[in-house]
């Protein structure tokens, strides 16, 4: 019965899926399992309210039905009956406790962020805390305590808890890894917090990698839709690798006067808003010194030479017709042929090759 009821939602849910991997109906993390329980707990409490609501009415519709030509008198009345008004209120209200106690015990539970603060004997920060900001249409992650910053890639070790200080720099936009938990809002006027888990199993699930990824879970303009972010969860010995290659970015700059025309288009045209080094600081753009890393463009394009020319130029038209509302257009002006080149130069920048 539990797989029946779970199947019959998951073909709803997966049907819009694809094979990426964003399912909440196979989770990822503890969190996303716990938030799953609270999910089948209300389709029992659902199924057994239809059950019997339907059990009754169909009790009723048969056994007071006409039975004989001509028959018509009245059936006997229960108007006012205090036994069934209590029965009819007492029950729901058992069952939303019921929903209740479970629903408010994860809730405080994931917002339970004091480890954030934990420090170690020489004062450095123990948990991982990524602070996300949410923008028009694209998302940065800052690692506070490593010093680093990346933008549409979210990378996080499994098996512990990663916390997260979530905030909008323009409107109201929702963090949601639906494999993994959440959503939550990041608001433009406070700090939300919470943390998720990306547990050790979960590195294995897509073709191997522990790949997921995130949406915009709160309807912020034209392009909210495509307001996605890669999240990869790796051992944790392989994170620490590329929190240290992150760090060795450092310094890293595209060269004006290089002979890869590329790289020297880059530096002239888009350096002032996009950096290539991941110890850079906030950018107007997105920071794209994992830009080769990357396994789509812009949040939704196929991570190719081809239609990252094409977004690029896409860039160059007064309105952008593949992320309308995106904040990049207009602002530079190259041919397409340098724009393939700054494609392949981008296509380089990498830390995990
Ligand atoms: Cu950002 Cu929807």
């Amino acid at each position: 019965w539990r797989l029946f009821s779970l199947l019959t939602v998951m073909t709803v849910f997966l049907s819009a899926c694809g094979e990426e991997y964003i399912s909440t109906l196979r989770p990822a993390g503890a969190v996303g399992k716990e938030q799953l329980d609270i999910l089948i707990l209300s389709i029992w409490i659902m199924t057994l309210v239809v059950v019997v609501v339907s059990a009754i009415y169909l009790v009723a519709f048969f056994k007071f039905r006409r039975t004989k030509v001509g028959e018509n008198h009245m059936p006997k009345q229960v108007e006012g009956s205090h036994t069934l008004e209590v029965i009819w209120t007492v029950i729901p209200i058992i069952l939303l406790i019921i929903l209740a106690v479970p629903t408010l015990t994860y809730t405080y539970k994931f917002a339970d962020v004091a480890a954030m603060d934990e420090v170690d004997e020489e004062g450095n920060k123990t948990a991982l805390t990524v602070n996300v900001t949410a923008k028009l249409y694209w998302w940065e992650f800052e690692y506070p305590n490593q010093g680093i910053i990346t933008a549409q890639e979210l990378v996080v070790p499994t098996g512990e808890k990663v916390y997260f200080n979530l905030i909008a720099s323009d409107v109201k936009h929702s963090f949601w890894i639906p494999a993994v938990g959440g959503k939550m809002d990041t608001n433009v006027d406070g700090i939300n917090k919470f943390y998720l888990q990306f547990d050790k199993e979960s590195a294995g699930l897509n073709d191997g990698e522990g790949v997921f990824y995130g949406k915009c879970a709160e309807l912020c303009g034209p392009s909210h839709a495509l307001m996605d972010f890669k999240v990869k969860a790796l051992e944790p010995e392989a994170f620490n690798a590329w929190v240290t290659a992150m760090q060795a970015t450092e310094g890293q700059t595209a060269d004006r006067e290089s002979s890869d025309i590329g790289e020297a288009t880059f530096a002239n045209s888009c350096l002032g808003c996009h950096a290539v080094s991941a110890v850079a600081g906030n950018g107007l753009g997105p920071n794209l010194t994992t830009f080769g890393d990357r396994n789509r463009v812009a949040g939704f394009m196929d991570h190719t030479v081809e239609d990252t020319t094409e977004w690029i130029m896409d860039g160059m038209e007064p309105e952008s017709k593949l992320k309308p509302g995106n904040l990049m257009t207009g602002k530079y002006n190259v041919t397409p042929e340098e724009a393939k080149a700054i494609s392949e130069y981008l296509m380089t920048l990498t830390v995990e090759k």
